[in-house]
Parts: structure tokens; sequence; C-alpha cells
């Protein structure tokens, strides 16, 4: 079937090639996630090159994000393209292009736009991972709110939380901090820098039940600083997700995690229990861990044994486990 108001015929074979793709990896994705229980899950991740798209599924919605690139087609003959992917989207999901939120990224997108606002419709739309809720906004904000790449890596925080004093690094929106509190965490400490994500943070804590004021903190701090004002046997249990790279006004110096992951995991380590756990993740693909230089028992690369059935083969993130 082709699609009527694209005249050259090359377009209409590339568009089938896409819908053939997208109808077979949906059928596959969309029966492991039934079976798994789950209902937000990554479809497609740049599949065919010449549909650079991230198509995820929130429930009874899509976030569609198009990477930008050089595609040689005018405004007008791109809108048509695009409308005519959102066809072929809606018709193989069955979800209708209404409810299809489509936005557009540039390829590497963690640098200066981290704090970006894309729009401002502020939809929230609540959301159920394996038993917790959660709020994305698939419209306003540079990501979701959800990483769905760390569902695994929560649910080992919350099987692993009970009783401990847990600390989330660069928290975002707190979905580790939230997992760590509904596996019965001592204490909760989320710290970011960015206020907009610690009340989002805030929001799921409210929204999972989870009042405990005394037990649950939110702190607004640059992480390189805050580690530095920790006692020693402070926590637990850390998650550590950090950015590639951060600059901002409130912090003394950027933020490389390549240069500097030593400093703040030895900080880390610093402020934890003997025996202490911390789950260290980072999204530079070309990140090489400095292991001798840090002052561990034990670091296991836990890439692959937390990488999701929707990322397999795609993912480009690093995990690790680093006992204390
Ligand atoms: C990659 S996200 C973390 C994802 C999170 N671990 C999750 O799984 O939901 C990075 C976060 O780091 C925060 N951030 C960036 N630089 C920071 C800094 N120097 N100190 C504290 N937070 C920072 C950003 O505001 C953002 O929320």
């Amino acid at each position: 079937m082709g699609i009527p108001y694209l005249c050259a015929m090359s377009d209409n074979n590339k568009l089938d090639m896409f819908r053939n793709r997208l109808a077979k990896v949906y059928k596959h994705r969309q029966k492991q996630a039934r079976r798994m229980e789950l209902g937000c899950y990554r479809v497609y991740d740049h599949d065919l090159p010449e549909f650079p798209f991230c198509i995820e599924v929130y429930e009874d919605k899509i976030y569609l994000a198009e990477y930008l690139r050089r595609h040689g087609m005018t405004d007008e003959e791109h809108e048509t393209w695009l409308e005519a992917c959102l066809q072929i989207i809606a018709e193989i999901t069955g979800i209708p292009s209404a409810r299809i939120h489509t936005r557009q990224r540039k390829k590497m997108s963690h640098r200066d736009e981290q704090y970006e606002k894309m729009d401002k419709k502020e939809e929230f739309y609540t959301v159920t991972e394996q038993g917790l809720k959660f709020l994305v906004n698939l419209t306003d904000y540079l990501d979701t709110g959800l990483f769905l790449d760390h569902r695994i890596t929560r649910q080992l925080v919350r099987e692993q939380s009970a009783g401990k004093r847990v600390l989330n690094l660069f928290c975002y929106t707190g979905s580790f901090s939230v997992y760590a509190a509904a596996g019965g965490a001592a204490s909760v400490t989320s710290v970011d820098l960015s206020k907009t994500y610690l009340s989002w943070a805030e929001d799921h804590f409210r929204i999972n039940l989870l009042k405990d004021k005394n037990k649950y903190q939110f702190v607004h701090a640059d992480v390189k600083q805050y580690l530095k004002t920790l006692q020693p046997g402070s926590f637990d249990l850390v998650v550590m997700d950090p950015p590639t790279f951060s600059n901002s006004k409130r912090m003394k110096d950027f933020l490389d995690i390549q240069r500097d992951h030593v400093e703040l995991i030895n900080d880390v380590l610093a402020a934890m229990t003997a025996g202490g756990i911390l789950y260290f993740s980072t999204n530079y693909t070309k990140f090489q861990l400095d292991q001798p230089a840090i002052h561990a028992t034990e670091i296991k690369d836990i890439t692959k044994a937390t990488t999701p059935f929707d990322f397999e083969g795609k993912l480009k993130r690093w995990c690790f486990r680093i006992i204390k």
C-alpha cells in the first residue's frame, strides 16, 4: 500500500520498508511487554537510517522523537513525509495520531540543552511501571520523565533497599528514589541541580503515597559540592547516573564524566558504609572506567544484565555495580 501524495516511487518504497519494519518490531515488543505486564516500552530506535526515530509506547500514547539530520527535504516535503510516517505508526499500533506526541531532537542532545524547555503544554500523564506510578510529559521537556532503559536497575534497587539509607545522585524525576522507598528504604535522599525535576520527584512520591517527610529528603545542590559535605558512613546504597557533561551558574566547575568519574565515585564511596553498593551509570558511549584508581572492593560491569528486552543491541549506556 502506498501513500498517494508522495509522488516519487522510491519514497513509497521506503515508506513501505518503514511500515514492514515497524510492524515486525511492534508485534514482537508488544507481545513481550504484555507478557511482562509493562505498559511503557521502546518499540523502535533508528532501525532504518532513513527513518531516524525513537518510538516509545506510554500505555495508550506514543512518544515519537525525530532526530534531526540533513534530510534534503524542503519544510513542506518534510511535513508531508512526517505525516505519512505518523499515519503508518497509527496504523501499525492502533494508537490514533492525536495520541502520538512528536518531538524533534538534535543528534547529540546532552550538552547545552539539558535544562531547555521544549514546549509549555504542561500535560502530565500517569503511567504505571512495575506497580509504581510515574508522571510523564511527552511534549515539554527534552526527555519524558521516565528513562525506560533503567527499568531493570530500578527493580534491583527496590529489591535491595529494605532498611537501607539510600542516596540518589543526579536524581532527575526521582524514579530510582521511588523504587527505593517502595522497597522499604530507611531513608531516601534525592539530589539534583534542577528545582523543576526535584519538584517532579516530590510529585512522584506523593502519587505513590510515600508521605513520610522525615524519611524522604530532596536536596537542591550540585552533586560535586554536595558530596564534599557528607560524613563517612552516611549511606548504604547509592545510585549515581550523571549526565555526560553539565554546566550551570550554580556549579563551581563544569562536570565532564570521563574526567571527573574517579573523584565522584571515590567521594561517594567515602560517604558509604563498608559493603555498601553503588550503582553507577553513564550514557557516555566512549566511557572508560579507571578501575585501579577507584577505592572499591569489587567492581562489576552490569551493563548487559541491566539491559531490558526493548533495548537489546541498541543500548549505548554503561552500568557498574561498585561495592565499597
Ligand atoms: C541523566 S539525568 C539522570 C537520570 C536519572 N538517574 C533517572 O534514571 O531518572 C541527569 C540529571 O542530572 C542533573 N544534573 C546535572 N548536573 C548536575 C549537577 N552538577 N548536580 C546535580 N544534578 C545535576 C540534571 O538536572 C538531570 O536531572
